[in-house]
């Protein structure tokens, strides 16, 4: 007979373990923020040391989001060949390269060159590290788990900004850049220790090795092999990409929403303020110091609003708080371009600005900043399930992408107010896309939304 004490203490063990994996896991999103935030309080440092315009600024911004849309395409491939601990093992080691190439880089050609390897690197991780998760979280912690994933992505962005504040002080843009492979060292000897996703090795045949791992993770046998006999049970549906998406005019519309969503979320003009806030800053009048404050605030009120999803998502509903987060974020840039039209000349109207910016900013972080990620994932049948969320996570960077390569060139052509107007035009008609397209499907089955999907029910109809 077993020592019940020896049970305890496989148990313990057992949950330490999935602590350390799951922590592990969830640095993927910090690295993730990193990348995000880092490049924004370099660019004024950047743009003197090689004397460029702006238009090359776009260019080394957005590199890297080229990049990451290649590397998320790469993903999926490279994750079901080599396995998703490799893949996040090559994400960590390009993660690290790109950094110091970054910050070594002697011209703008090589600093763009730079950050489209750290942008694979990033689109890697950010397709393999919630599919990880997911893979490897108990049934009953799963949505926690990917949440926190989100909350490290908002956490990166605001070390990022923090650090950026204190190197700006010194004008330090190298070592802006450079600094993040510190983490990413940290992360790539951590993933070393991370064992293979048991769905992953039974994919491939090797349900021993499935179940050794699950038996490390739950800490015991029983529910290792039940686990694995239910993975196995599941994987009778095998993964169908391109040939579903032919055949099924359903799966059609399940990728159309997804790559929709995140067409919204990057047309609500978040990035334009991840990525170039002390540059907002600097047009409203603030002087360098200033500038980088203001953006650590914004980095920080990005990381508190994101709690507000995570409370309410599961108790309100995707859609209300869609509605709700449209609404503010149009009031907020609308707001904020009316100030800039009429020049800003007092400091109550500069602050007025920058309030509004930070409640655009938690328009977004309590809702599109998270729901889009979690509908994306809700949405898409179970056999096409890997290629719809590949698809949409590239559509993600190819939006931010589009974005973070125009938002300067409006600037300077359209104009201050008017590019703020655009953008919160975009928000307002976001409300009746959300009323047309998006379904409800808090507390909806995984398994109902894919019934009421293949039916034809209208996409709204496929939740609630
Ligand atoms: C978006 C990113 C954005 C971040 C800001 C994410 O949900 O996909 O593009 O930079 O939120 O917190």
């Amino acid at each position: 007979m077993e020592h019940p004490g020896k049970d305890l203490a496989a148990a313990a063990s057992a949950r330490r373990y999935m602590r350390y994996v799951a922590v592990l896991a969830a640095l993927a999103g910090l690295m993730f923020g990193l990348d995000v935030g880092v490049i924004s309080g370099a660019q004024q440092f950047i743009q003197r040391t090689f004397a460029i315009d702006d238009r090359m600024i776009e260019h080394i911004v957005s590199s890297m989001m080229v990049g990451a849309a290649v590397g998320a395409g790469l993903a999926a491939w490279l994750s079901g060949h080599f396995g998703r601990k490799r893949s996040l093992l090559w994400s960590a080691s390009l993660f690290v390269a790109g950094s110091l190439a970054s910050a070594a880089a002697g011209s703008p050609v090589a600093l763009i060159g730079a950050r489209l390897v750290l942008g694979v690197a990033i689109g890697i991780a950010a397709f393999t590290a919630p599919l990880y998760l997911a893979e490897i979280a108990p049934e009953d912690k799963r949505g926690a788990m990917i949440s926190t994933y989100q909350l490290m992505i908002t956490i990166g962005i605001f070390l990022a900004f923090v650090s950026d504040t204190v190197f700006s002080y010194s004008g330090r843009w190298r070592w802006m850049l450079g600094i993040i492979a510190v983490p990413g060292i940290a992360f790539l000897l951590g993933v070393l220790g991370l064992p293979e996703s048991p769905r992953w090795l039974v994919l491939r045949g090797r349900h021993d090795d499935a179940t050794g791992v699950l038996n490390r993770l739950r800490g015991d046998e029983t529910t290792a092999r039940a686990e694995v006999a239910e993975i196995e049970e599941r994987l009778r549906t095998p993964q169908q990409g391109w040939q579903l998406l032919r055949e099924n005019r359903n799966f059609r519309r399940s990728v159309g929403l997804g790559i929709a969503l995140q067409v919204v979320q990057q047309l609500t003009g978040i990035n334009i303020v991840m990525y170039y806030a002390p540059r907002i800053f600097a047009d409203m009048g603030y002087a360098t110091g200033t500038q980088m404050l203001f953006t650590a605030v914004v980095g920080l009120t990005n990381v508190l609003a994101t709690f507000i999803a995570i409370g309410f998502v599961d108790r309100i509903g995707r859609k209300p708080i869609l509605y709700a987060g449209f609404v503010v974020m149009a009031v907020g840039l609308a707001v904020v371009g009316t100030l800039m039209a009429s020049g800003m000349a007092t400091q109550g109207q500069r602050l007025l600005a920058v309030a509004m910016l930070l409640v655009f900013v938690i328009g977004f972080a309590f809702s599109a900043g998270p729901l889009v990620w979690t509908l994306c994932s809700e949405i898409q049948p179970l056999k096409g399930r890997d290629f719809g969320i590949g698809v949409s996570t590239v559509t993600n960077w190819l939006g931010t992408a589009a974005v973070g390569a125009t938002f300067l060139t409006l600037l300077n052509h359209l104009g201050h107010a008017q590019t703020f107007w655009l953008y919160a035009a975009f928000n307002a008609s976001f409300l009746l896309f959300t009323w047309a397209f998006v379904p409800e499907t808090k507390g909806v089955s995984l398994e109902a939304i894919e019934r009421r999907l293949m039916d034809g029910r209208a996409l709204r109809e496929i939740g609630e």
